[in-house]
């Protein structure tokens, strides 16, 4: 038997014990993880009681702000009156049952069916597994590769991290899903190539698509995912038509479009649903989870076109063979039937859209600083992008760990930023008050200052 570390010791349990996900041995071994230790709001405390402002939202997910007794009631009530029940087969829950109904209704028109899972990855996953069964269901049984883009993140099972690709994400020692997953450049505007327009971007993307579709076969392609705005990839707002000009040619070659809204549904942007609201298009399924609950339980869905059903169920003597133990739990149910009565209730969605106007106005007041490159976002994603020389984009070399260095700094104001490569991306709380937004930029426009101070001391060449 182990020794047990002091009791309280959370550091040092996590450490002896944990692989964290995303692990980095050398700093695991050198540094002591951050314990969160309690929450309110967009505010969280460490375990020696220091507090931060979270403008990262947990990890894109809590919408509704931490800390409402009223979602720990909701789910207190559920735990003790049912605390789980299987949805296999022939099975449901009140909350599963009203969940569905209640998604069904706030998702696009046509979108009425829902199969649960248990985030993210679960639900990314289950689409690639409906979008097999639907293409066969429809009479195109050859249909078993899909299209994605660079720069994404569809999570980490098997087939969602092989739908994904960001840079770094793949690791030499892990196999991946190659053979029947295609990808095709991102709508990057910040690094399109120099003297192309928007227009021109998107028409060079849409035909790339095509030539892709061409070159694996119309007949092998079973369906395109796509996240509205590329979150984890470094907040890539897409120029206004680049997804329905999507949409259009999956349209016209058969194709499913997999809309993956697990960080753009549910508010981030304003609205249930990004792809149909913000950018019009009607996908033909959605994968949610994230804010579908604000993080307060584990939950995801697919949720996808009738039309589909009708396509699977045609033949009745056949089975959906796909599902988890945990889809449809009536806790994670009872708290996202919660979460979304408070969204409803709060005026969530449009708070969402003032206050990520204020957010992206006080950001764009520290772009004038050294190494920001670029600041983008919508609704209350946003990124900075930090590069060597603002004039031509030069990164700064890799190892320098600029992202890092700079969440570093803005910790140590109090302010908590997440940290991608030489990216700072922050998706807060919906309901982030004016204060807060002013204290993340000037806290963060104080940690770009230091950095840069650092590194021109240091004898790096920042123009
Ligand atoms: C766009 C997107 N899809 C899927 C996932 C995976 O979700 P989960 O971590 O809940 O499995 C993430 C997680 O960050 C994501 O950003």
């Amino acid at each position: 038997m182990g020794t047990m570390p002091e009791a309280g010791d959370h550091a040092s349990m996590d450490r002896a014990h944990v692989l964290r996900p995303w692990t980095h041995f050398d700093s695991h071994a050198r540094e002591k993880p951050f314990v969160v230790a309690r929450g309110e709001g967009c505010r969280i405390w460490d375990a020696e009681g220091r507090g931060y402002i979270d403008a990262v939202g947990g990890l894109w997910c809590v919408n509704i702000g931490l800390g409402r007794r009223e979602m720990a009631e909701a789910m207190a009530e559920q735990a003790e009156r049912l605390a789980f029940s299987s949805t296999f087969v022939n099975m449901t829950n009140p909350p599963a049952a009203e969940l569905a109904a209640k998604l069904a209704a706030l998702a696009p028109e046509g979108l009425s069916r829902v199969h649960f899972t248990t985030g993210g990855s679960t639900a990314v996953d289950s689409a690639f597994r409906m979008a097999q069964f639907a293409q066969a269901s429809m009479g195109r049984p050859g249909r078993r590769h899909v299209i994605a883009r660079r720069h994404s993140y569809h999570g980490s099972t098997f087939a969602s991290m092989s739908i994904g690709r960001r840079r770094g994400d793949r690791a030499p020692e892990f196999s991946y899903l190659e053979r029947r997953v295609h990808h095709i450049h991102a709508p990057y505007l910040y690094r399109r190539p120099e003297g192309e327009t928007e227009e021109g971007m998107t028409d060079r993307l849409v035909k790339e698509f095509e030539d892709k579709i061409d070159e694996v076969g119309e007949d092998n392609i079973a369906a395109f995912f796509a996240e509205p705005i590329q979150a984890s990839g470094g907040v890539l707002v897409p120029p206004r038509d680049y997804l329905g000009r999507m949409k259009a040619v999956c349209e016209a070659r058969g194709i499913l479009f997999v809309a993956d809204e697990v960080v753009c549904g549910f508010g981030r942007l304003g609205h249930w649903f990004a792809s149909g609201d913000e950018y019009g298009v009607t996908p033909d399924i959605i994968c949610c989870a994230k804010g579908i609950t604000s993080g307060y339980q584990p939950l995801g869905a697919v949720i996808f076109h009738d039309r589909i059903w009708r396509a699977m169920a045609a033949d009745k003597d056949r089975w959906y063979t796909s599902g988890f133990t945990y889809s449809g739990h009536p806790v994670a149910c009872a708290a996202a039937l919660k979460n979304i009565e408070i969204i409803e209730r709060e005026g969530l969605l449009s708070r969402a859209v003032e206050r990520g106007k204020l957010f992206m106005e006080r950001l764009r007041e520290i772009s004038g600083l050294p190494l920001v490159g670029d600041v983008r976002g919508k609704g209350l994603m946003a990124c900075l992008e930090f590069v060597a020389d603002k004039e031509t984009r030069e990164p700064l070399p890799e190892e320098m760990d600029i992202g890092r260095r700079i969440s570093d700094a803005a910790e140590a104001r109090g302010v908590l930023v997440r940290p991608i490569a030489h990216l700072n991306v922050m998706s807060p709380a919906l309901v982030i008050s004016e204060d807060e937004i002013d204290r993340i930029c000037s806290g963060l426009g104080e940690a770009v200052a230091e950095v840069a101070d650092q590194l021109v001391r240091g004898g790096t060449r920042v123009a």
